[in-house]
């Protein structure tokens, strides 16, 4: 198990640092952000990607379905909090309520690491239009599903499990078997099942977009996911431009993709 699994603060410092070295100079090179641009955060964990769009002066929300990690958040950013710069939600975003108040209020949403998460991503996309400005912006930034970690598996917690590339990709029953005869604990097999139901491919994913109405306004693939820093100790690179036209393949081959789309 990695540090950041354990300790929020390592989690919310690579949040902060990773935001701001590679998210939040992708998001401005579509949308400039100024004093007062609206930024809401689906699945902010414990907010760190935020905090660099709150030092450039943007109005924040941040939002999570996990009590514990909305709780940190407001706990380590409680300055920002008090100074009103951003606000922490333990909410379901299709709550009636979540929608009256933010209906197209935001200037950015932003998706790291959660898309993979979401079940019925065909719903989920077209919904969050609702909550955007006019002439508003989406990042998502995610593994592809077929990616040699696709399935989350470095999360195991037996050494050989979390280490092995490709298997989540095996059918369910085989999966979950090799799962079990490894003696992962069951919450943690429950949770790699969960993202095998909710997997995206990057094709699913552009095909989603376009259904959607979504143009995509900037894309970035890579070969090692920046984020790869703190999980394997390895160096970011981008992946090679002619991989990134060859669909299914690239999936296999590619650990990461950023889009921003409005
Ligand atoms: C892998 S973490 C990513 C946290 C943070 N965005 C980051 O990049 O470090 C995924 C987060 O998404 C949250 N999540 C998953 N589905 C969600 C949903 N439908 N609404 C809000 N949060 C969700 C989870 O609770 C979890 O905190």
């Amino acid at each position: 198990m990695l540090k950041q699994h354990i300790d929020a603060k390592v989690r919310f410092d690579q949040q902060v640092e990773n935001s701001s070295a590679y998210v939040l100079p992708f998001i401005e090179q579509t949308k400039p952000l100024a004093s007062g641009t609206t930024i809401l955060e689906v699945g902010t964990g414990e907010g760190g990607v935020l905090l660099p769009f709150i030092q450039k002066g943007c109005k924040c929300v941040g939002v999570d379905l996990a009590e514990a990690r909305i709780e940190i958040a407001n706990d380590i950013l409680k300055s920002e909090v008090a100074g009103g710069h951003v606000e922490f939600l333990c909410q379901n975003i299709y709550d009636e309520q979540f929608l009256n108040r933010f209906s197209a209020y935001f200037d950015v949403i932003i998706l790291k690491d959660v898309i993979e998460h979401v079940p019925n991503q065909e719903q989920f996309i077209p919904y969050l239009k609702k909550l955007l400005k006019p002439g508003g912006q989406i990042f998502f930034g995610f593994p592809p599903w077929y990616m040699p970690f696709g399935g989350h598996q470095q999360t195991a917690q037996k050494k050989w499990t979390s280490v092995l590339p490709y298997y989540h990709i095996l059918p369910k029953f085989l999966y979950g078997s090799i799962l079990k005869i490894a003696g992962e604990h069951p919450a943690i097999i429950a949770d790699l099942m969960e993202i095998k139901d909710t997997q995206i491919t990057i094709e699913r994913f552009e095909r989603i977009v376009r259904r959607s109405g979504l143009k995509v306004l900037k894309k970035q693939h890579y070969l090692i996911n920046p984020i790869y820093k703190y999980k394997f100790g390895l160096k970011p690179r981008k992946q090679w431009a002619p991989l990134t036209w060859i669909p299914y393949f690239r999936d296999f081959v590619t650990t990461c993709v950023y889009y921003t789309v409005g």
